[in-house]
Formats: structure tokens, sequence, C-alpha cells
């Protein structure tokens, strides 16, 4: 099928909710993606932070084949191997705690938002109040786009759920003050990711802990974008020792394979006793398998040692390029999640990137970011900002 006849079945039969870019891609492997006409892009930004392991991963599309011989579906009524030995991984890799499996990052946090309330009303002490962070994303559906703090999500949609409030990220005064005996959680990114990669300081992570303990709120870590060993940590609040009440997950962690996941301590978690809440897909054989896999091959392939090393080189590079170009304001990088950000636009230099072959995207007008897969190569990283800077030499100068 070509480009044209593609276009003309999405524009007929598709709803236009999304702004795409003119490409059909129809194939991929690691960083490479092909178009249509048979053109191939380096892709840094790995399905926003999905593709963890790059495209199609032979060993994820293992796992999913031979678990799809065996049992597709099941539902929750019964219990499967996969989702118990996935739930096992997860607290072994994170923090004593129970999973609960759902499909996408906005039912995660829509389950840690429901736990918070169930819990706090459990114990009667009339803490309903969810406080989240300016220039926050935790999703689309009604629960997680109240948390979200930033106005242009909620235009159109109000109202939105009551009882949410947003306080200015990385600031504990603020948050302090925020507090209530109405509170019954707090929702943070340790590293904003659609909010411009705006990366928590260790001392508010821990101050965060120290608060939430203080005042008797849950802390709600939101790692769908930042974990999975997106820092090249397991999970982004690792790199501050602080452990959460409840963590969700989803991206990069089905390596591709759409699955979420919330945990949570036990004692939290116990809230949520049998019927109070559910999902059909939730923890589904085949989802569970492809995470299975992503986690065996972070760890056989030891890839978080190997973003740690890319990250180191690939700042380095940015650093310098950043004395090359007064446009560029800022480098932010947590392993890889790696944000430019320029003092202009940068929505017409992602394009021009595309058109060169890189694909990253722009966040927040005017962040350049790329979320490559863990087992990037150096080289391709190298390439990508060459490439980045061929194109700002054009469109800056
Ligand atoms: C931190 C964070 N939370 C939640 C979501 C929502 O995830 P999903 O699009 O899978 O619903 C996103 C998506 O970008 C995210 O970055």
């Amino acid at each position: 099928m070509k480009n044209k006849e593609i276009f003309k079945l999405y524009e007929k039969f598709v709803a236009h909710n999304y702004g795409r870019y003119p490409i059909t891609i129809v194939e991929g492997k690691g960083c490479k993606a092909v178009d249509a006409q048979g053109k191939a892009y380096l892709d840094l930004l790995a399905g926003l932070a999905v593709n963890i392991l790059g495209h199609s991963p032979a060993v994820v599309a293992k796992a999913i084949s031979a678990q799809a011989t065996k049992l597709i579906h099941t539902s929750n009524l019964f219990y499967t191997i996969p989702q118990g030995e996935l739930a096992k991984e997860l607290v072994k890799l994170s923090f004593p705690s129970q999973a609960l499996f759902v499909n996408s990052g906005a039912e995660a946090v829509e389950s840690a938002l429901k736990l918070s309330r169930k819990y706090q009303s459990d114990l009667k002490n009339g803490r309903t109040e969810i406080i989240a962070m300016e220039n926050s994303f935790h999703g689309r559906t009604y629960g997680a786009l109240s948390a979200t703090g930033q106005a242009k999500y909620h235009k159109g949609f109000a109202p939105l759920l009551p009882a949410f409030k947003h306080v200015p990220f990385g600031n504990l005064t603020a948050l302090k003050k925020a507090v209530t005996k109405k509170t019954a959680a707090i929702i943070v990114e340790p590293v904003q990711g659609e909010g411009g990669i705006n990366i928590a300081s260790r001392n508010y992570l821990k101050g965060l802990r120290k608060l939430c303990d203080k005042e008797r709120v849950l802390l709600i870590f939101d790692e769908v974008q930042c974990g999975m060993g997106r820092t090249g940590r397991w999970f982004a609040c690792q790199h501050a020792g602080v452990t959460p009440d409840i963590m969700t997950l989803a991206k990069g962690l089905g390596g591709g394979f759409p699955i979420g996941a919330m945990l949570a301590k036990p004692e939290v978690i116990s809230a949520f006793g049998p019927g109070t809440h559910a999902s059909t897909f939730g923890g589904g054989p085949l989802a569970c398998a492809a995470a299975l896999a992503v986690i065996k091959t972070v760890k056989d392939k030891k890839l978080l040692k190997h973003a740690n090393f890319v990250s180191r080189e690939v700042k380095r590079e940015l650093e310098s390029l950043k004395k090359e170009f007064d446009d560029i304001k800022e480098i932010r990088v947590s392993g890889l999640m790696i944000g430019i950000e320029l003092k202009k636009a940068g929505g017409n230099i992602v394009a021009e990137c595309l058109k060169e072959g890189l694909i990253i995207n722009c966040v927040q007008d005017t962040v350049l970011r790329f979320l490559p897969p863990l087992n990037v190569k150096l080289q391709e990283m190298k390439r990508g900002i060459n490439i980045l800077k061929k194109v700002l030499c054009r469109e800056i100068s």
C-alpha cells in the first residue's frame, strides 16, 4: 500500500486527534525504522519511550509467540503463571510491594489515585485531596487528566475531578503550605518527561518522603516514563534512595507490548479488596510474558550499565554543542531521558531532523527530547547528534 492510500484511509476512517507526520512506518529493528517508501530513519525516540529494547526485539517477539501458542487470555477470574512471575520480578527490583496490572500509563495512574482515596477512606479520616505538580503529565483519562498540571490538556474537558491542586515542581516550601488535613496523596514524576525533562533533585525527593511520613500522606511516584531503566537505574526514585507508597509504570515495561502496572506497599494495596478495582485485560499472559522478557534482557545484557555509559558520553557531546549554539539554553540528562532546551520554538527543528532521517520530538514548544532505547549504540547517538547539529546550523544561523 502506498503512502497516499494510507493517508486517505486515515482521513476518512481514523479519528483526527493526533497531529501526525506524513510518514507511514512499516517496520523497524533496533533504532532503525523504515517507512512505506523504504526510507530508513534513526529512531531516537523509541515510540515515546516504549521501545526500551528498540524496535521489534527478538526476545520480546519470541516470548509473545511462545506464550500465544499456550494461552493468550483467560481473565482475572483465574491465576496465570506470567502474571505471578512478573509481579515477583517487579517487587524484587523496586520496593516491598504488591502489583496490580493494567494496560497503559493513564490506567496505572488512575489506579494509584483510586487506591489513595480508598486507603484514606477506609481510615475514615476525611482525606480526599490529591496534590500534583505544575507542568506534570499523567495521562488522558479523567483522574489522570485532573492530576496533570497543564491547562492546555484541560481545555474543553471541564469539569475535571474535584479535590486536585497543583504546586510548582521542585518546591518543597510550596508543597508544605499546600498539605492540609484533607490531603490524601501527593503525585510526582521524579523526572517530568512531557513537561520538558525536568529532573527532581535528590533532596526534593527525600524531602517529599519526609513530608508525607510526617503528614500521613501517601506518596505516589509516576514512573510511567522515567521507570524501567530509562534514567540508568531501574526506577528514577532509586537515584535518591527514596521509596514511594505507590508507583506507576507502563511505557518501557512491555518493550512495545501494552502493559501498565501499579506497585504499592502491601498495607496500602490491601485497601483494594476483591471487587474494588479491576481491568479485563490487566496482566494478561502475553503482556506479562513480554515484560518478563524485557526485564531478563535488561539484566542479562547489563543494559543499565550501558545506558549510563552512553548517557555520560552524550551529555558531554551535548554540552559542547551548547557552547557552539547560543540558542541552546540548557541540556538536561538523566540516563537516556535527554532534553535540549532551546531559546526558541523547536517544532521546525524536529521536522527538519525528520527530513534528514532522525526521529526525535519537541515538548513544551522549546525542549527537544531524545528517548532512545537502553541498548542504543553510542555510534547511533553520535550520528543523531550530528544530524541535529547540521539542522541547527541551517535553521539557527
Ligand atoms: C509520566 C506519565 N504518566 C502517565 C502517562 C500516560 O501514559 P499512557 O499514554 O500510556 O496512558 C504518560 C504518557 O506520556 C507519562 O509520561
